[in-house]
C-alpha cells in the first residue's frame, strides 16, 4: 500500500461510528448543480487521485476515484459505431461474443445527404448503442476538412466545406450525448492528412485557420456543446497539438468556452509542462507508438501522471494547472460515466439498422444518368456484377473506425435479392485490409480476372460496377495516404474494357474519397456510394432499382486530377511537406490558404470532373423566382430568401437548395463564393413548396486577421442560389450597410 493511502485508511479508521452522518454529499447529488459537485469532490480528493484522472488506465479507460465512489470513464471508437472490445492492456482484440454492433454510414455519407435531422438520428442511434455497450466517451465525430483526396481519413470526416461541416456536426453531438455519451470530437486540429500525422508541423495563415479549419469545431463546441474534444496527432506552429497553447487555451477555452475535457489522441502527448500548462486534461496512449507495440513503460509513466505529479511537489508545475484539469474531467464524469439519469440504449436494433439505411438512402450521389437508371426489376434482366466491393465487409479495417457488424447486407447479396439470379465476376483483387501495408499484387492477377470480368460482360444486358476504394493501407486508411488519385488494382483499364464490351454499364463506386475518372465519357451511368456500413446493399440496391430516389449531393469536389487544387499545385511543401535531410521533423505550408476545395478550383476557373454539391435525381426540379424580405441588411439584422420550388417530374423526390454568397468588391481576395446555408427539400410530383432560408451577416464576413475579427465591408453582395457550385439557378443583389 502506498504511504497515501495507509493515510487515509488510518484517517477513516479513526472516525467513530457515531460520527457518521446519512447527509447525501454534494458531488453525489444529481439536483446539485455540477459547478458545486465539482468543487466539493475536489476539495475531497488528494493530489495523488486528481492526478489519477489525467491519464489512461486502460487502453481505453481513463480512472475515476474509487475511494469517493466516482467511476472511470470508459471509452471507444467511434465514430461509425461502436467498436469491438480491445484488450484492457494491449491492443487486439478481445475476442468478445456480446459486442457486434450497427455499423452506420461514414461521416463523408452523412455530410452527403445534406440533411441535418438524419444527423440526429445518427446521434440518437450510435449514441444508444454506445450506451448499451457501456461507454460514457465515444471518440468522435471528426470534422477536419477534406483538403486533399490523398488524406486517407477524409472518409471519417464531413467534406470540404466549414458550413455544411459545422450544420451537420451539431445534431449528431446533441443526440448523441442525450444518452450520457461524451462526443470526443477529433482531430482538434489540423489534422488534414495521414502521411506524418505524428509529427508535422502545420504553418497556416490565421484567416485559412479561422474560416476554413476551426468553424466546425467551433460550432461542435458552442451550438453541439460538446462534452470533449481530442487533440489531434500533428503540430501546429512549432507545438504538438494536443498541448497547444494556441488552439487549446487561447481559442478552445478562452475564444470558444469549452467547458469540458481535452483528451489526447492516442500517443499524442509529449511532454509533461507542455501537457501541464497548454490545456490537456487526460493523456490516452502514450508509449506504445500510438497503435500497435507495447513497452516498458507503464501508465504510471505517462506525462501527467507521475513525472506530473513530481513537478508540482517539487513547485515547477502550479496547482492551479492541476485543479483545472481535474475539474474538466470530473465535469466529463459527472455528465457521463456517474450520470444517473442516463438510459440504458440498445444494440444492433431494427430501429438503428433502419436509421443506418435512411442515411446510406439519402446519401448516395447519382452524379450522371443518360436513362439507364433506375433498372427495372420486372424485365428479366440478367446483370453481370462486376467488382470486389459488392462482396467485401467494408467496415473492417481502415484504422481505428473499424468496426465488428452483427449483419452485413453486400451490394451483391441486396441486388441478387432483387433481381433473382445475378452473375458475379470479381474484375481485380485488392489484398487483405492491413493498417499501414499493403498487399502486391501481380499483374498476371489482374489480367485475368480482367479477361474473365470483360468476356463476361459482352453477354450480360446491364453491368453494374461496384468497385472504388476500400480500408486497405494506402486506401481509405488512417495511418497513410493514398498513393495516387486514380483508381487502384487496374479498376480504370477494367472500366474502359469493360464499357467496350458492353455499353450499358453502371459504375456504382464506394469510397471515401474523389478519384479520377478517365472513362467518364464511356459509360451511361455513375453513382458514388460511400461506406454505408450494415445496410450498403440494401441502400444501393434500393437507389439502383429506384425504389428510392437518389438525393444525395457531393460533400467535396472531384477534381479532373490533383494539380487542380492549389493545395497540389503549390509543391511539396503544401503536401504532403517537407522533411530534413534525415527525413525527420517534417513541416508542411498551407500555401492554399483559404483556397481549399471548390474555392480553389473556382478561384483559378478550372471546371471540376465533378462539383462540389452536386447530385442529380430521377425526378426533376424547377426553381421559381426567389426573393428577399429585404435587399438591405444591418448589423445585427436578418433577411430571409423565399424560394419556390417544384417537382416537374414523376417520381417524389428531394433537391438540396443551396446558397452561396459571392464578396466581388472586397478589400481582399475572396473566393468566387462560399456555402452559406442549404436546406433539403422533399416534394411529390407536381408539388411546390416554398423554401425559407434566413440570411444574417456573419455570412458575408471575413476573417481579418490585423483585428483578429470578423469583418463586413459595407456594400453589394451577391447571393446565389443553385443545386450545386456549378449549377447556380438565380442570383439576387443584397446591400450589406
Ligand atoms: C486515432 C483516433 C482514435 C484513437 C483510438 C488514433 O490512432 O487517430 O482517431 O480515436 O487512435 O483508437
Amino acid at each position: 500500500m502506498k504511504l497515501i493511502d495507509k493515510v487515509i485508511l488510518a484517517g477513516l479508521l479513526a472516525v467513530s461510528a457515531t460520527t457518521v452522518t446519512a447527509v447525501t454529499p454534494v458531488y453525489l447529488n444529481d439536483d446539485a448543480p455540477i459547478e458545486e459537485r465539482v468543487s466539493d469532490a475536489l476539495a475531497r480528493m488528494t493530489d495523488e487521485e486528481k492526478v489519477a484522472l489525467l491519464h489512461a488506465y486502460g487502453k481505453f479507460a481513463s480512472s475515476g476515484v474509487p475511494r469517493l465512489g466516482i467511476p472511470q470513464l470508459m471509452m471507444s471508437d467511434g465514430p461509425h459505431g461502436v467498436r469491438a472490445e480491445i484488450n484492457w492492456n494491449d491492443w487486439k482484440y478481445a475476442g468478445w461474443t456480446c459486442d457486434s454492433v450497427t455499423a452506420f454510414p461514414a461521416l463523408t455519407a452523412l455530410a452527403a445527404t445534406w440533411n441535418p435531422e438524419l444527423s440526429a438520428l445518427y446521434g440518437k442511434s450510435v449514441g444508444e448503442e454506445a450506451r448499451y455497450r457501456g461507454k460514457d466517451v465515444l471518440l468522435g465525430p471528426g470534422v477536419n476538412i477534406y483538403r486533399t483526396p490523398l488524406n486517407g481519413r477524409n472518409f471519417e470526416y464531413m467534406g470540404e466545406d466549414p458550413c455544411l461541416a459545422s450544420v451537420m456536426v451539431v445534431p449528431y453531438i446533441q443526440e448523441l450525448q442525450k444518452n450520457g455519451v461524451a462526443a470526443c470530437v477529433k482531430h482538434f486540429a489540423l489534422n488534414n492528412q495521414e502521411q506524418w500525422r505524428g509529427e508535422i508541423d502545420v504553418k497556416v495563415s490565421d484567416r485559412a485557420l479561422y474560416e476554413i479549419y476551426l468553424p466546425a469545431f467551433k460550432a461542435a463546441v458552442e451550438r453541439g456543446g460538446a462534452w470533449s474534444i481530442m487533440g489531434a496527432y500533428n503540430k501546429y506552429d512549432g507545438e504538438h497539438a494536443c498541448h497547444n497553447h494556441r488552439l487549446l487555451v487561447d481559442i478552445l477555452r478562452g475564444e470558444w468556452g469549452f467547458d469540458g475535457a481535452v483528451i489526447t489522441d492516442w500517443g499524442g502527448a509529449h511532454d509533461t509542462d507542455q501537457a501541464a500548462l497548454n490545456g490537456l486534461d487526460i493523456e490516452m496512449g502514450s508509449y506504445t507508438n500510438g497503435l500497435t507495440s507495447e513497452s516498458k513503460f507503464g501508465y504510471e509513466d505517462y506525462f501527467l501522471a507521475d513525472p506530473y505529479l513530481k513537478k508540482l511537489r517539487d513547485g515547477s508545475l502550479p496547482d492551479s494547472t492541476l485543479n483545472a484539469k481535474a475539474a474538466n474531467v470530473l465535469r466529463l464524469i459527472f455528465r457521463t460515466s456517474m450520470n444517473r439519469h442516463k438510459p440504458f440504449g440498445s444494440l444492433a436494433s431494427p430501429e438503428h439498422y433502419a436509421a443506418a439505411k435512411a442515411i446510406g438512402d439519402e446519401a448516395i450521389v447519382l452524379l450522371k444518368n443518360n436513362g439507364v437508371l433506375p433498372l427495372d426489376t420486372t424485365r428479366n434482366l440478367n446483370i453481370l456484377v462486376v467488382g470486389e466491393n459488392a462482396t467485401r465487409n467494408l467496415n473492417e479495417g481502415g484504422g481505428s473506425s473499424d468496426l465488428k457488424v452483427k449483419d452485413m447486407f453486400t451490394p451483391l447479396a441486396s441486388l441478387s435479392a432483387r433481381f433473382g439470379n445475378v452473375k458475379y465476376a470479381q474484375g481485380y483483387i485488392s489484398g487483405r485490409p492491413r493498417y499501414g501495408k499493403e498487399d502486391l499484387i501481380p499483374q498476371s492477377t489482374l489480367d485475368s480476372l480482367r479477361a474473365e470480368a470483360v468476356a463476361l460482360a459482352r453477354e450480360a444486358d446491364v453491368v453494374i460496377y461496384i468497385g472504388g476504394l476500400n480500408k486497405n493501407g494506402f486506401q481509405d486508411c488512417e495511418s497513410t495516404d493514398r498513393r495516387e488519385y486514380n483508381l487502384p488494382w487496374g479498376q480504370d483499364r477494367l472500366i474502359t474494357e469493360l464499357a467496350e464490351a458492353n455499353p450499358n454499364i453502371i459504375v456504382a463506386n464506394i469510397s471515401g474519397n474523389a478519384y479520377a475518372m478517365p472513362w467518364i465519357d464511356s459509360v451511361p451511368a455513375v453513382l458514388q456510394s460511400w461506406y454505408l456500413g450494415t445496410m450498403t446493399g440494401e441502400s444501393m440496391a434500393d437507389v439502383i432499382t429506384g425504389k428510392v430516389n437518389p438525393s444525395g449531393h457531393l460533400p467535396f469536389s472531384f477534381p479532373m486530377k490533383l494539380d487542380d487544387l492549389r493545395a497540389h499545385a503549390a509543391g511539396e511543401l503544401s503536401y504532403p511537406g517537407v522533411a530534413d535531410a534525415e527525413g525527420k521533423n517534417p513541416r508542411q505550408e498551407y500555401i492554399d490558404d483559404i483556397f481549399v476545395g471548390y474555392r480553389s478550383l473556382e478561384k483559378d476557373s478550372i471546371k471540376p470532373l465533378m462539383p462540389f454539391g452536386h447530385g442529380l435525381s430521377y425526378t426533376t426540379f424547377e426553381f421559381g423566382r426567389p426573393s428577399l424580405s429585404s435587399s438591405t441588411l444591418r448589423e445585427g439584422q436578418t433577411v430571409t430568401l423565399a424560394l419556390p420550388i417544384s417537382n416537374t417530374g414523376r417520381q417524389a423526390g428531394a433537391e438540396v437548395v443551396q446558397v452561396y454568397v459571392a464578396d466581388n468588391h472586397s478589400s481582399v481576395p475572396r473566393p468566387v463564393k462560399e456555402l452559406k446555408a442549404f436546406s433539403k427539400v422533399y416534394l411529390e410530383p407536381g408539388q411546390t413548396k416554398i423554401v425559407h432560408i434566413d440570411i444574417d451577416p456573419s455570412m458575408l464576413a471575413y476573417f481579418d486577421e490585423s483585428t483578429h475579427s470578423w469583418k463586413i465591408e459595407p456594400g453589394r453582395f451577391d447571393l446565389l442560389i443553385g443545386s450545386s457550385s456549378a449549377d447556380v439557378r438565380a442570383s439576387l443583389p443584397l446591400e450589406y450597410r
